[in-house]
Formats: C-alpha cells, sequence, structure tokens
C-alpha cells in the first residue's frame, strides 16, 4: 500500500522505523489496565490519546503563564498572548500555509466547516446554485451544506463511491456546472480510510472555477499534508484527533477568500471599532475569532505539532500504512469477517463486519477483554446505506499502536466467534 499524498520537503523527516515502546511511554493513559487487561487503544480515529508533553504544555501555562490574550499590557497577557501565536504560526508551518493570517482557531472540525458554510456559503450560494460533495463524507461534511442549501433554495449534488469506497472522481466534471459554488470532500475517509486524491479533485474544481473545502480531520495526524500543494481554498481539521486536547481546531483559508467573506460570530476581538451606528472588522485572522478563544487548547495544539515533527510525520505514515496492511491480513483471516472500505489508497481505519454478529456486540465483548474500537454509523450514515448495512466494528490507529495490539484484537474476534457462533 502506498500513499501519493503531496508532501512539503520529504527530505524534513527521518524515514525510521518508529521506536514504538520507546513512543509508548510517552501516552501516560496507555500504561492503564481496562477490565484487567492491558489497554489496546484502537479508536483513534474518535480521538487520539495525548503525549505527556502536550498534557505538560497545557497545565504549564495554567500554571505559570495564564492571562487573557490581546488585551492586556500586563505580563502574564502578554506572555499568553505570545504562547497563542507561536501556536498559531507553528499551525501555519505544519500544513505549510502562506501567512498565519491564514490560519483560524475555531473548536474543531465541525465548526471549521459550518464557519465557511455560514460565511462564504451564504455570502456566495443563491437560489438555484449547488454544492457538491462526496458520498463518503462524515456528517460534519454534509449537514451544514444542507443547512445553508435549504435555506437559499440550493441544491446539494453527491459525487459518488464505488464498492471499493474509492470517490468516482471521474464523475465530478458530469456534476460541476456553472451554478456550482463549492466542492467539499474528506481528504480521508473516518468510516472506510479511503485516501481520496484531493489533488486532482481541487485541479478538476478549479478548472471550472470552483472553490475546494477538505476536511482534514483524519489526515493531519497520518500523513503529511501541504496546503499549497494540494491547492485547496479551505483546510480544516481537529487538534484531539492530532494527540492535541479537544476542543480546538483550525480552518485554513486563502487570504484572498477570508478577506472577502463576512464574520461568522460577533463579540470581542473580532472587531476594529464598534459604534452604535457602525462596527469595523479586525484584520485577519481575528475578524473570525470572536471571544476569548481557547488559549491553552491553542498552545496544547502547538505541542502536538512539534511532538509530531520530532517524530516525523512520514515515519507515522509508514508505520501505519504496515500496521494497517498486518491488521487487514490478519482479520481477513477470521470466518465471516469482512471489511468495509477496500480502496487501492487508504490509511488507518479498518472498518468490518462479522457475519450475523451485530458490531455492538462485538464491541462489548472486545471491551470486555480491555480493546477499545467503535461500533455503529460512525457519523457516516450514507456510506453504512451505500453498503446496505446499518454498522460497523472499527478499529483504527495510531503511531502508538502494536503488531502485539492488533494479534490482540484477532484473538478477541476470535471469542466473539467462539461466544456468538
Ligand atoms: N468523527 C469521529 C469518528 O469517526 C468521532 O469516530
Amino acid at each position: 500500500m502506498s500513499t501519493t499524498v503531496p508532501t512539503r520537503d520529504r527530505t524534513e523527516s527521518r524515514r525510521l522505523p518508529l521506536d514504538v515502546e520507546a513512543l509508548r511511554r510517552d501516552f501516560p493513559i496507555l500504561a492503564r489496565k481496562v477490565n484487567g487487561h492491558p489497554l489496546v487503544y484502537l479508536d483513534n480515529a474518535a480521538t487520539t490519546q495525548k503525549p505527556e508533553s502536550v498534557i505538560e504544555a497545557v497545565a504549564d501555562m495554567y500554571r505559570r503563564s495564564y492571562g487573557n490574550i490581546h488585551r492586556g499590557v500586563h505580563k502574564l497577557s502578554v506572555e499568553a498572548t505570545d504562547a497563542y501565536e507561536q501556536a498559531r504560526e507553528k499551525v501555519r508551518g505544519f500544513v505549510n500555509a502562506t501567512e498565519t493570517r491564514e490560519i483560524v482557531f475555531v473548536r474543531g472540525t465541525t465548526e471549521g466547516i459550518n464557519l465557511v458554510a455560514q460565511t462564504f456559503g451564504r455570502q456566495r450560494i443563491g437560489e438555484g446554485d449547488e454544492v457538491v460533495i462526496t458520498a463518503l463524507e462524515h456528517h460534519s461534511n454534509i449537514v451544514p451544506w444542507q443547512l445553508v442549501c435549504d435555506e437559499k433554495k440550493a441544491h446539494l449534488k453527491v459525487l459518488p463511491i464505488d464498492r471499493t469506497g474509492e470517490v468516482r472522481v471521474d464523475e465530478l466534471e458530469r456534476l460541476l456546472t456553472a451554478r456550482t459554488r463549492l466542492v467539499a470532500t474528506a481528504h480521508v475517509s473516518n468510516a472506510l480510510g479511503t485516501l481520496v486524491p484531493v489533488r486532482r479533485i481541487v485541479e478538476i474544481a478549479h478548472a471550472h472555477g470552483v472553490p475546494v473545502l477538505i476536511d482534514g480531520a483524519q489526515a493531519v495526524p497520518r500523513i503529511a499534508v501541504d496546503v499549497r500543494a494540494i491547492g485547496c481554498d479551505f483546510y480544516t481539521f481537529s487538534s484531539h484527533k492530532m494527540y492535541g486536547p479537544t476542543g480546538v481546531g483550525v480552518l485554513y483559508g486563502r487570504e484572498e477568500l477570508f478577506e472577502a467573506m463576512p464574520p461568522y460570530q460577533g463579540g470581542g476581538d473580532m472587531i476594529s471599532s464598534v459604534t452604535f451606528e457602525k462596527t469595523t472588522w479586525n484584520v485577519l485572522p481575528y475578524k473570525f475569532e470572536a471571544g476569548t478563544p481557547d488559549i491553552a487548547g491553542a498552545i496544547g495544539i502547538g505541542a502536538a505539532v512539534d511532538y509530531l515533527a520530532r517524530i516525523g510525520i512520514d515515519n507515522v505514515t509508514a508505520h501505519e500504512e504496515s500496521l494497517l496492511d498486518y491488521a487487514t491480513r490478519s482479520l481477513t483471516a477470521l470466518p465471516g469477517l469482512t471489511v468495509i472500505g477496500t480502496a487501492r489508497e487508504k490509511i488507518g481505519v479498518l472498518s468490518f463486519t462479522l457475519d450475523g454478529i451485530h458490531p455492538h456486540d462485538i464491541g462489548t465483548v472486545l471491551d470486555s477483554e480491555g480493546i477499545a474500537i467503535r461500533t455503529g454509523h460512525h457519523c457516516a450514515q450514507p456510506v453504512m446505506e451505500f453498503f446496505g448495512i446499518p454498522a460497523t466494528a472499527r478499529a483504527s490507529l495510531a503511531l502508538y499502536n502494536t503488531r502485539e495490539e492488533i494479534d490482540a484484537l484477532t484473538e478477541g474476534l476470535r471469542k466473539v466467534l467462539r461466544m456468538f457462533r
């Protein structure tokens, strides 16, 4: 399995096998037991565990340098502001954006998409216009577009997937019309693991003058992301899925688009001046950051970026590819197991069903063995409908997972088979 993903300079990170045993010691929670067994955490697409350096960066801010940002002349405010803006610079480098003006801190991917839908969307989408999404989207990249399309009497069009879970990019040309205002796609599917050829999608959409938003929630912890190489207009992701704290995420947007968009929420910090007659907006990126943000969360995402940079994201990619390959071979040897999502380019996620056994029962038995997976529709009900199933069991990987943990999963599934067959 290989990923053809745009990267920055690949020489930036060393292509060495990860010393996973050493890395595991960075994550305190991995030492705990669950139901009397060592924890095997394979629910990383839902959220990742946190290394000590991230936990410490957040705690340290509260212990030593905490104050509100952009508001005070006092020492703590200045230190907090510096740390917050340094985190923004780290994130800019992480996705290779040109300017920190293009990096807005939001609550997470969901808010990033809603921000674009409610500003760019409401401004640019009119009656009879169209938004194109793909058939493998998470609900967070469906519902915000439905809301704006309903309000504006616009149409939501869906780029289909095939039986392997690959996006039918060959159909995109046919879907785009003079009324298309935006294409929105995931980079990596949370339900199937499909790596979507976003660069190709951007090329086709841009040839028609249509901007592209990418939901990168499952991509940023797994592959190098370069927003300029991809050429996208918006790219959004969550901190908590890339080893950072919850409650914070990032929306990248091209400066020219951000400049033309109205604000999302009104409040403190997003203004330049306020009178009862007229208010003017602050400069980018502050125009989109109303109210006191998650200051410590932003520091935490900065620490997560540092952590990934130390390891080398390409090393994480190689590790997860090899582990996914191993997991796929191990699990497909089990009787009655069907992998859902068999795209040629896939990363990090292994969704499956076991004949005649409800995924919820699989998850419950595995939990009794200390093994955490997710079961259900994974906030992607249209994907489940496409495959004609109500739910899957999903094991999803992170840089700290090992082959021994995959063996434990396989053993756990054998137990499930013995109990229910
Ligand atoms: N989007 C997260 C998942 O796939 C919650 O589990």
